[in-house]
Parts: structure tokens; sequence; C-alpha cells
């Protein structure tokens, strides 16, 4: 029978957890300011010269609105649409689109963004969620909350992180997601009053300002919420809600994606599409069977990289 702690050690390349080759990334990428923008505000705002390689966002919104058309029998309009659930603090949300296009791989396997969530949650992160949203005019304002789901006190590292491709303009008019500058550093959910944010009352929330093709990235722990969109049409969105590899995943990837899918990328889209994650066994067959399953992917991305995964380094 074999030994599952003995499967676990893979004899993978004893680089700690990649610190190296991942500051070595932010710097090529020029994206030493954003870091320090994370570090102390708890979000960054990443301008299209780096987010938006090949117009990635106009065509990532092209296909998100043909799938909204496809599924609704309705394309959306930008510019005088509505939402069609207007009960919504997110308006319209387009889920389980990974698989139908293959600019949403590109969305994910944007340099940019990888660098930014790996330096908040490592290397071993994964894709929890992608979706569409799109959000119309409406009185309703997203109170602050944070996205890391536990009660306070938190976690000071960050568990996840959200990544939000604009694909329209982002301001206070447009509905544009708000944040708490610093606020990831007090470790707790904002309760109460605290909720609130605007003009008159409520904390120092501070409105995205940032035209479509950038990509908005924050700690898990940072309070943000949304101004209501006050103008007609659409504020267009994709979000990827990016995780430790120890936490229950929102969308289900595990073993969906297909072969063409995984040979087209790099062996890094396997452990993001969360092949190498070990799911709950029934008995100790079927605990190897997973394990064995996963190192073939980790092993994959360990060679090709450099960068062990593996729980025992
Ligand atoms: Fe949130």
């Amino acid at each position: 029978m074999p030994d599952t702690e003995n499967l676990m050690d893979t004899g993978a390349p004893t680089t700690e957890i990649g610190l190296d080759e991942l500051w070595t990334e932010i710097r090529s990428l020029g994206l030493e300011s954003y870091i320090k923008d994370l570090d102390t505000d708890g979000y960054t705002v990443i301008p299209p010269e780096i987010a938006n390689p090949d117009n990635l966002c106009q065509r990532l919104l092209d296909v998100c609105l043909s799938i909204a058309e496809t599924r609704s029998g309705v394309r959306p309009d930008l510019l005088n649409g509505k939402s069609l659930n207007t009960n919504s603090v997110v308006g319209d949300t387009l889920k389980g689109i990974l698989l139908e296009d293959p600019v949403f791989e590109e969305a994910l396997m944007n340099p940019a963004l990888l660098a930014i969530s790996t330096y908040l949650c490592g290397y071993d992160l994964v894709l929890s969620s992608l979706n569409f949203q799109a959000k119309s005019s409406s009185e309703l304002k997203f109170k602050l909350h944070t996205d890391t789901r536990l009660p306070s006190p938190l976690p000071t590292r960050a568990l996840l992180c959200k990544c939000i491709y604009a694909l329209t303009d982002f301001n206070q008019d447009n509905g544009s997601t708000v944040f708490v500058p610093g606020s990831q550093r007090w470790a707790r959910n904002p309760v109460g009053d605290e909720k609130e944010f605007g003009e008159q009352t409520g904390q120092h929330a501070i409105p995205t300002v940032a035209p479509a093709g950038s990509l908005i990235i924050f700690h898990g722990n940072t309070w943000h919420g949304a101004y209501n969109r006050k103008v007609s049409g659409l504020r267009a969105s994709l979000h990827l809600l990016m995780q430790r590899s120890m936490l229950r995943c929102t969308e289900d990837f595990y073993d969906r994606v297909s072969e063409e899918m995984l040979e087209r990328n790099s062996a890094r889209f396997a452990i993001l599409t969360q092949q190498a994650i070990i799911p709950p066994y029934i008995d100790h067959d079927d605990q190897v069977a997973k394990i064995t399953r996963a190192l073939k992917y980790t092993s994959t991305f360990e060679q090709e990289s450099g960068i062990a995964l593996s729980s025992k380094r």
C-alpha cells in the first residue's frame, strides 16, 4: 500500500517560495510602485499600459457581451441599457465563463495580475471564480465589507485577493469600487455604521478612478464597497477571485479543464485552475489516487519553473 506521506515528497527544487523569481518578475514588469501602493493602501490600480496587452479588455468585453446575449437573448447595451437584475448591488453577473473562450485564459495568465496576486497569496494560489458584471444606475450602494470570509480578527497575511478588470471607465458617477486606504492592516470586518461611506457620513472611502483597460487588485482584508451608478448605461467589469489553495473554491474547475487548454498554457495554468488541489477523499485508495493526480501537475510546474509548491521543502 503506498504511503501518502511519501507521495507528498516529490524531491522537488528547494527554493522556499520563489521570492527571488517573483521579485525578478515584479521588476521586469515595472510593478514596484504598485506593490508599494498595495502595501500602504491595501489596493492598487494598474494602468492599461501594463494591464491591457493586445487590447485584452476590449476583447474580454466583446466576448462577455456575446455570452450574455447567447444566455439571455439580449445583448447588454453599454450606453443606454439597464441591468436585468435591478435589486443587486453588482447588477447582472455572468458565471461559469472560463471554459467558454480562450480570452479568459489570457485574463488569468496576464503577467501583471499573476505577479501581484502571487505577491499577496503565494505561488500556490488558485482561481476561485471568474465572472462578468454589468451594473446599471440605481440607488443601491454596496456597503463596505471585506472579502475574507471569516469572523474578526482576520489573519493579517492575505488569504485571498480580488482582481477587477475595468472593461468600461471606472469613476464615482459610473459606480466604481471604493476603498478605505490602509484598512487591510486592521485585520477585521467593519461593523454597524462602519459599513457606511459617502460624502456626508461614514468612512473615508476613495472611489476608484480608472480608465477602461485598468486592473484593480486588492488584499482580501481591505474594506471596500461601491458607489451606485448615477448615469445611464452599464459599468462592465471582469472579476477574478484568487486565493490560497487551502481554501474552498467558489467555482469548480477541477478535472473540467481540457487537455487542449492545458497544452496551450504554461504549467502554472493547471495549478491556477485547481488541478493540483487534493479534494476530500473517501478512503485510502481514493486519497492515493487524488494525491497522485495532484502531484502530476505540481511536479510539472515545479520542473518547468524551478519553484517548489510542495508542503515538504
Ligand atoms: Fe467584495
